[in-house]
């Protein structure tokens, strides 16, 4: 096989210690096939420069094969500016509409859902719109500090925006066991995105007739998630609402410090981006505390994207069975990612 030509951005706070372990990973199921170029990117390289994401590093970045990310964002940067400049804007230029977040209860993670409710099975997998929604910056503040200030925060639906997510959510239902997709949305409140919505998982499910699909409202499903997840296989959800989701999903099946996701161009004409969920976590950072499970299982994310997908299941197996022996006993950063790397 050949190498992978992969862009790392290492990031902020703990970024560097899970990146280190993800790519630890990467070399041991790839035997070194893959090549790496570090990008300096996120709050150190902005408080000594002033810069978040020059455009030469963006094409840069953009001639390599796909991206792991470990975390950006840091208490000394204004809220939101790294988030806007940097992580934003690479999931929007890179048009990575697709964010893939799989959600899975694996064997020996304890979780706090009822025992009876958790032994159900959760395994599923949120397809969360990635360029869209409130998170497009298109809003507004008028009378700023005056008794009557307003602010607008408008949530951007486009029908192309949103068939291209429907329909990237049914093929991957439709290639799953159980071939269930769930539509979140707030139809009841957000009439027009709601009804667009709605209009077109009708529209495209029709052409997916092997995959049966329903729609719950998002703070229906927020009860569903804890009471009754195994109802969940496929969820398709606008940017926002995928956001606060996907953070309740990782809560119920092992914590943030497993979560994994994908910043996905399914078209393939830009490189899609691999991180965990989790943020920089400034007071843990630099002291070996951190999980690099989320980071690792990104990875695997990684290799089945790049069609790659017999090495994207052993390092879920990997992680299967070091999650399955892990016990009490408290290991450093590294020494998961070293545990998990022996086993491949
Ligand atoms: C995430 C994060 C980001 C988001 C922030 C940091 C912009 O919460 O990846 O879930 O809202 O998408
Ligand atoms: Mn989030």
């Amino acid at each position: 096989m050949s190498n992978i030509d992969l862009a790392v951005i290492a990031g902020d706070g703990i970024g560097p210690e899970v990146v280190t372990e993800g790519l630890k990973v990467l070399d041991a199921v790839t035997d070194g096939g893959v090549s790496t170029t570090q990008y300096d990117l996120g709050a150190k390289r902005w408080q000594a420069t002033g810069e978040t994401l020059p455009d030469s590093v963006l094409e840069e970045i953009r001639g390599h094969e796909a991206i792991l990310l470990g975390a950006i964002g840091d208490p000394s940067a204004p809220s939101g500016l790294l988030e806007r400049e940097l992580l934003l804007r690479i999931r929007f230029e890179l048009d990575h509409y697709i964010n893939l977040r799989p959600s899975k209860l694996m064997p020996g993670v304890s979780t706090p859902l009822r025992e009876d409710i958790a032994r159900g099975g959760i395994d599923f997998v949120v397809v969360r719109e990635g360029t869209e929604g409130p998170y497009t910056g298109n809003g507004g503040a008028l009378r700023v500090g005056t008794p009557h200030e307003m602010a607008t925060e408008v949530s951007v639906n486009s029908r192309f925006g949103i068939e291209r997510t429907v329909r990237d959510a049914f093929e991957r239902a439709n290639r799953r066991e159980r071939r269930k997709l769930t539509l979140l949305h707030k139809h009841n409140v957000l009439s027009y995105a709601g009804h667009l919505w709605r209009r077109t998982v009708e529209e495209v499910g029709a052409e997916y007739p092997d995959v049966t699909h329903d729609y719950a409202h998002i703070d229906a499903a927020m009860i569903y998630l804890v009471t009754d997840p195994s109802r969940f296989d496929v969820i398709v959800t606008d940017n926002l609402f995928g956001d606060v989701v996907t953070d309740l999903a990782a809560a119920v099946t092992g914590g943030i410090g497993l979560a994994a996701s994908g910043n996905i161009n399914p078209e393939g004409n830009a490189p899609s981006m691999f991180e965990p969920v989790h943020g920089s976590a400034p007071d843990i950072a630099g002291q070996g505390k951190a999980d690099p499970t989320a980071t690792i299982l990104s990875t695997a994310l990684l290799l089945e994207h790049l069609g790659r997908g017999d090495e994207a299941r052993r390092v879920e197996q990997a992680v299967a069975e070091d999650l399955a022996s892990r016990g009490d006993a408290t290991r450093s950063t590294s020494q998961i990612g070293d545990a998990i790397a022996a086993r491949l």
